[in-house]
């Protein structure tokens, strides 16, 4: 089956570089514009709570410069909604946030937090911005996202990720997805994925029939340290349109 699966390319990154100094290079935009002249199909940032990397002014300059779309990554709470519905990014991603975690260690628990994410999202939900919500291959957690009224999840991928790196119950992991992402496109669901992903461990992911998105940050920012940004989104893209053939 012959698809297309975009890539979201994450800076973040490039950001927690430029604050370890605190200073002004890597220019977070100068490598989004290298992001959109490599052919990535959008630009994917995190605003966390603790501006630990992006922040809102590299979100509103991302916006004004770039032509692709923005894909912005939040915690679901109304101080982040009322950043996104400022700025107005063409997506939306909900992801669970928690100040002493290095990375998003899980997807967010939409079973648990049904009642207070209905109430949270129900703004957001009514405006043009397209939202998704960043979730565990789980089929209790994709229905209580259907049940939401969002129709685009993200599967969080560390899990398959880290037994990768381990060599340990990789098909595990996988089938984990691949069953996962069956079941959502049966309920009208799109399905998206990313976290830990790398240029070994992604074609199995890219190969899965139903992921039409995958996006990818922290493996692709390392790599470019040896290969360059552009050289290092152009081979993760030509990994992934291998795989997807
Ligand atoms: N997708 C989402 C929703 C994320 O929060 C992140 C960052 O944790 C990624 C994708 C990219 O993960 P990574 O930086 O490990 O490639």
């Amino acid at each position: 089956m012959n698809r297309y699966i975009r890539l979201g390319v994450n800076i973040d990154h490039v950001a927690t570089l430029r604050n370890a100094r605190g200073g002004d290079f890597p220019d977070v935009i100068k490598a989004a514009k290298v992001v959109e002249e490599s052919g990535a199909d959008l630009i994917t940032v995190h605003v966390r709570e603790d501006r630990r990397h992006i922040n809102e002014n590299d979100l509103k300059n991302i916006l004004n410069t770039l032509n692709i779309p923005v894909n912005l990554e939040i915690a679901a709470n109304l101080e982040m909604i009322e950043i996104a519905t400022q700025y107005n990014p063409k997506f939306v991603c909900f992801v669970p946030e928690n100040r002493k975690e290095i990375t998003t260690e899980g997807g967010l628990d939409v079973v648990k937090n049904f009642k207070a994410l209905s109430n949270v999202l129900k703004s957001i939900l009514e405006t043009e911005i397209k939202v998704s919500v960043f979730i565990d291959p789980d089929k209790e957690q994709i229905k209580a996202t259907n049940d939401l009224g969002i129709k685009t999840i993200e599967f969080h991928t560390g899990s398959y990720a880290n037994a990768f790196s381990k060599n340990k119950n990789i098909d595990k992991e996988l089938k984990k997805i691949e069953e996962n992402s069956f079941f959502a496109k049966q309920i009208g669901l799109n399905c998206h994925a990313g976290h830990g992903l790398t240029f070994e461990n992604v074609a199995s992911i890219a190969a899965l029939p139903n992921i039409t998105e995958l996006n990818i940050g922290h493996f692709i920012i390392a790599d470019s340290i040896f290969n360059g940004l552009q050289n290092s989104i152009l081979k993760m893209r030509n990994i992934i349109k291998q795989a997807s053939l």
